[in-house]
């Protein structure tokens, strides 16, 4: 048995549970932390029979809520003194949802499945990942993130309580990549702060990858029917998987830190292209890029500011 811990999150549906796999095969001890435990303790089972491993835990966690949050690292620490692997890899995003979602802090559901509740989390594990002697956090960001290379776009901060309820159109997909990009800057700031503790912290730009019929069934019809056909040519969670593996694993990967890699496993950087339609153009198909909006400090201090103020009320 592997003597390291690793806690993933959503590890009872698509990459997450693929990544459970992944990492119980291997003999790590697996804590799969999950918002629903009756749905999840079937897939338990299916994880401990399909690696051998027995050693497959499941906590109780709502990660768009700060008492679950809180109650779950509690229980975590109570039972373990160290922690060596966190995968935020649970994700909210509804297709096609045009009623404003308010997480039960009263905070835009996705931005506090996607962001702030990631951010509270790591911050109350943090004394027990510094315990480990490579402690390793990986972010689940998107390739939706790459709308921000149009120089308008922005994080809409002036909507992210419920503020405009009535009056602005509800979008599930911007608010979704905003939260993602704001998972991506608070990456950045995280490894930072956390550098000290020996604690590295990066994130992983997902591009689409199959999704389950647990999933799909989520989706309203139109929007069920697009995720069918983009299926076709995704990648499996499998392949995901591989890489959540060699982020949180590698040797090549021990010293990396405030990073963003693609699915290639390549090391990406902020765009430094500049503006006409040829350069453009080659930004939109480099995938070693990522947009300048996220590697903006003041842009940085601001979503920091944001989180700090929101989990410290
Ligand atoms: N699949 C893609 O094409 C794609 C592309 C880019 C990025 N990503 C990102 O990759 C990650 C995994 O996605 P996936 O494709 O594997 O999706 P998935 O199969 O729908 O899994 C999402 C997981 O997140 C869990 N979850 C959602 N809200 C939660 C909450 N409040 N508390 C705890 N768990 C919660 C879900 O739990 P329930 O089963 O209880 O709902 C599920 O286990 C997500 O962060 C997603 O944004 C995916």
């Amino acid at each position: 048995m592997n003597d390291k811990i690793v806690i993933i999150t959503g590890a009872n549906s698509g990459i997450g549970r693929a990544a459970a796999i992944r990492f119980a095969r291997e003999q790590y001890k697996i804590i799969m932390a999950c918002r629903n435990i009756e749905k999840s303790k079937k897939i338990q089972q299916e994880i401990i029979e399909q690696s051998n491993n027995h050693f497959v835990e499941l906590l109780k966690l709502d990660v768009s809520s700060f008492q679950s949050i809180k109650d779950f690292c509690s229980e975590f620490k109570k039972k373990y003194k160290k922690l060596d692997i966190l995968i935020h890899n649970a994700g909210y995003f509804k297709h096609g949802e045009k009623e404003y979602q308010l997480s039960p802090d009263h905070i835009e559901l996705s931005f506090a499945t996607n962001a702030i509740g990631p951010f509270l989390m790591t911050h109350l594990l943090a004394d027990v990942l510094k315990k480990s002697e490579d402690a390793r956090v990986l972010n689940a960001c998107t390739t939706n993130i790459r709308h921000f290379f149009d120089s308008n776009r922005t994080i809409d901060y002036d909507n992210l309580q419920g503020e405009l309820i009535d009056s602005r159109r509800y979008n599930s997909y911007k608010m979704y990549g905003d939260s993602k990009m704001a998972l991506l800057m608070l990456t950045f700031k995280m490894a930072d702060v956390f550098r000290k503790d020996g604690i590295k912290v990066n994130a992983i730009q997902i591009p689409a990858i199959k999704l389950s019929k647990e999933t799909l069934i989520k989706f309203k019809s139109v929007w069920r029917m697009a995720a069918s056909i983009q299926n076709i040519y995704s990648s499996t969670p499998e392949s995901m998987a591989d890489t959540y593996f060699y982020i949180c694993t590698s040797e090549e990967c021990k010293d990396i830190t405030g990073k963003l890699f693609n699915d290639k496993r390549e090391l990406m950087r902020p765009s430094n292209y500049s503006s006409g339609f040829i350069q453009e153009f080659k930004q939109l198909t480099d995938k070693g890029v990522y947009p300048k909006y996220a590697d903006d400090i003041a842009n940085i201090e601001r979503v920091w500011e944001l989180a700090v103020q929101l989990t410290s009320k």
